[in-house]
């Protein structure tokens, strides 16, 4: 393949996190604010330059790429493109995944299934419903795990992403995972990371998953397992319940120097970093300049993609303006 995408530090880039909108139909406290401004459709890319600027990646080495939002699922004509880049499976593309809320999960799994999604990761930080209510400002749990028992019976494999907020659903961790381990789902906890002013108090909130990890240790042992995703993840088996659990420890256990990955926002514009600024804007050379306009771009993009993050949890103010819902994670 011509010219694959290796940035500067030696990483090879074969994962591309590919936001097709900023909106939600949550507003979860860790990641919006309650009111909050989005991109005009105008900006957007359309569906067919998304389509477009995934074989484009695809073209550079690109074998999997994941759908992210804020919620994928409420961009309109969303499935349309599912369908496009799932034709690409097998022909260069090896994944395509999404990461989603699972609110709009119970209607659309099964076609997502039929596109050729094999997996997709769910937000969900509490079963109980009063507190799912409290922590989306308002979702509805029911809704979800509908959404979830839906895609199953699809035949989609489901991780649960859970980001562990102190006072919120800190004590719920061993429930979900009793719960996750019993339905046959991973489970993915996750440090919560200072992206955008939310209206909260990020160092209040921010738990160690370390101290989370020696906790559960109490009841299970956490055998760690060779399980990969190519993600940030760190995997144990939980052999007492045939259970699987995942650490993503921005704060306590850098993973920085393995990242095999950039974002795109949903108006194209290209994160080397989640947790940095510096950022490419792809559109504009897209639509002039096509896909040599792009390709030299995207070596903009290596050759400026940061070592790691610098997240401060020290500070109650985020360490960026951005929020998390821009580029998806
Ligand atoms: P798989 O490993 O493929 O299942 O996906 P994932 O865990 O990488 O993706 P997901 O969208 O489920 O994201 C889970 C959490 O990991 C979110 O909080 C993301 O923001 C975070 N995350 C994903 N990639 C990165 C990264 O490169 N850096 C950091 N700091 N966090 C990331
Ligand atoms: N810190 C960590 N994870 C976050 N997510 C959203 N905002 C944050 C944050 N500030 C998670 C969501 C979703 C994934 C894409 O990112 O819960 O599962
Ligand atoms: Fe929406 Fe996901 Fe952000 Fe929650 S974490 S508000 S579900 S984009």
């Amino acid at each position: 393949m011509a010219n694959p995408l290796i940035d500067r530090f030696g990483r090879r880039i074969d994962y591309v996190r590919l936001s097709v909108t900023d909106r939600c139909d949550l507003r979860c406290r860790y990641c919006m604010a309650e009111k909050m401004q989005f991109a005009p459709s105008r900006e957007l890319l359309s569906l067919d330059e998304l389509a477009e600027l995934s074989d484009m990646l695809i073209a550079r080495g690109v074998k999997r790429i994941r759908l992210t939002g804020g919620e994928p699922l409420v961009r309109r004509g969303v499935l349309g493109l599912v369908e496009t880049i799932g034709q690409r499976l097998g022909h260069g593309l090896d994944e395509l995944t999404l990461t989603t809320n699972g609110t709009r999960l119970a209607a659309m799994a099964e076609q997502l299934a039929r596109a050729g999604v094999k997996r997709i990761n769910v937000s969900l930080d509490s079963l109980d419903p009063d507190r799912f209510r409290a922590i989306t400002r308002n979702g509805d749990l029911g809704k979800v795990l509908q959404g979830v028992a839906t895609a199953r019976a699809a035949g989609l494999k489901v991780k649960i992403n859970m980001v562990v907020l102190r006072d919120l659903n800190e004590h719920e961790v061993r429930g979900v995972l009793q719960w996750c381990a019993h339905e046959g789902h991973d489970l993915s906890l996750i440090e919560t990371m200072p992206l955008g002013e939310t209206g909260e108090d990020r160092t209040a909130r921010y738990v160690p998953l370390d101290d989370v990890r020696r906790r559960l240790g109490n009841w299970y042992q956490l055998v760690p397992s060779s399980h990969k995703t190519g993600g940030p993840a760190r995997y144990y088996d939980v052999p007492e319940i045939g259970g699987r659990i995942g650490f993503i420890t921005p704060h306590t256990s850098n993973f920085c120097a393995s990242c095999n990955r950039i974002r795109i926002t949903a108006t194209g514009v290209v994160f080397g970093c989640l947790g940095r600024n510096q950022q490419v804007p792809l559109r504009d050379a897209m639509r002039t300049g096509g896909r040599e306009a792009v390709d030299v771009l995207l070596d903009k993009v290596m050759g400026a993609k940061p070592q790691r993050h610098d997240f401060d949890m020290t500070e109650r103010l985020p360490t960026l303006g951005r929020h998390m819902s821009v580029t998806g994670g």
